[in-house]
């Protein structure tokens, strides 16, 4: 069993994972700086109030907890609010990745597993997303990705880093327990948005009708958060199985996690419809600037690499449980 450091785990993702983690005997310790996190969400056995690149903070938890492995959950990650602050963007994803990394290295802990996205792509056309396609990001939320990637491959190359970069597509649902879910502020993913206006009893605003899908809405991939979860889980195995570290022989590797299917805009709203069993409104607005029709994953990598599976009925599961968590949160 691993002693997990979840940085950025009072998020929804981060969260997500450390409930898994702790699910399968794993210790998880929690450093956040709740800029978009919640003290609610903390799970594990240990928080640490701080920001990724803290290096004060970092090296004091350094030197007194041993990690083996750190997850790296924590960004901003808001594509329009990046294209309107694109330094704090880049100071937060990027820099402070780096910071975090320099005292990881430091203290002798070489295994990194990070979240990116497939923002690196942006608009890859029709095609399945795989791993090797061009990377070409619409905004600076997708370059700061990218350029963390990068940060990696080279620690990887000359500081013996073993890391991992897991690209998830559209995370969504919440874990089984409802423990931990999607607590966004404001929300910009679908499903929350479309649950939430059935609790309020309001319309669902749709952006734009007229993109060259078969229902005219953008198609997505929505990947069930706790089969990320266990994606993180295999990824940390993979490189903790490695044998010892060498500072001049490190490993960077890349995974596009999501379900392989693409859903419109409308199907997601059809199926939160059959789910909560209310009739929902439509508000048919204009396109967001930014949003490619099409986003789906190729994860044969990951399917046959980390042993990745997409649980059955994927999107049943992953509304379902949204549904009950929103219901949750109301109550609340
Ligand atoms: N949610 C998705 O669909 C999705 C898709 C692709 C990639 N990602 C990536 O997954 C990660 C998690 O996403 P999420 O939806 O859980 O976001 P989130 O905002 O819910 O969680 C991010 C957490 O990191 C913390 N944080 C941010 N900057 C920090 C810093 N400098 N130091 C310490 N803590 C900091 C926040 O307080 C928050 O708890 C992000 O890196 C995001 O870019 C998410």
């Amino acid at each position: 069993m691993a002693k997990v450091l979840v940085v950025g785990g009072a998020g929804y993702v981060g969260s997500a994972c450390s409930a898994w983690l702790l699910d399968q005997g794993h210790r998880v310790w929690v450093l956040d700086d709740l800029s978009t996190g919640h003290r609610s969400a903390l799970l594990g056995e240990g928080f640490t109030h701080a920001r990724a690149g803290d290096s004060a903070a970092v090296r004091a938890l350094f030197s007194r907890e041993k990690f083996d492995c750190v997850m790296h959950f924590a960004a901003r990650s808001l594509v329009g609010e990046s294209v309107l602050k694109p330094q704090e963007y880049f100071e937060n994803n990027v820099t402070q990745t780096a910071l975090l990394l320099d005292e990881m290295i430091r203290a002798g802990i070489r295994r990194f597993i990070f979240s990116s996205t497939c923002a690196i792509f942006g608009n890859p056309g029709n095609q399945k997303i795989s791993e090797h396609l061009p990377k070409a990001p619409m905004s600076p939320y997708g370059e700061t990705k990218l350029n963390a990637e990068a940060l990696l491959a080279d620690c990887a190359k000359n500081q013996g880093l073993h890391a991992v970069a897991l690209r998830y597509f559209n995370a969504s649902g919440a874990e089984a327990q409802l423990r931990v879910g999607e607590k966004h502020d404001p929300e910009t993913h679908l499903i929350p948005n479309v649950l939430k206006a059935v609790l309020e009893d309001r319309p669902v605003s749709v952006f734009g009708n007229d993109y060259p899908t078969p229902d005219g809405t953008c198609v997505r991939d929505y990947i069930y958060v706790s089969d990320l979860a266990a994606a993180h889980e295999a990824a940390m195995k993979r490189i903790l199985a490695r044998p010892a570290q060498d500072p001049k022989n490190g490993l960077f590797e890349v995974f596009n996690l999501g379900s392989e299917s693409g859903y419109s805009v409308l199907e997601i709203i059809q199926t939160c419809e059959k789910v909560t069993g209310k009739k929902i409104k439509i508000t048919h607005v204009e396109r967001r600037p930014g949003d490619p029709p099409r986003l789906v994953a190729d994860s044969a990598l990951a399917r046959r690499e980390l042993g990745f599976k997409v649980r059955a009925d994927s999107l049943n599961q992953i509304i379902s449980t949204a549904w009950d968590w929103e219901q949750k949160k109301k109550d609340s």
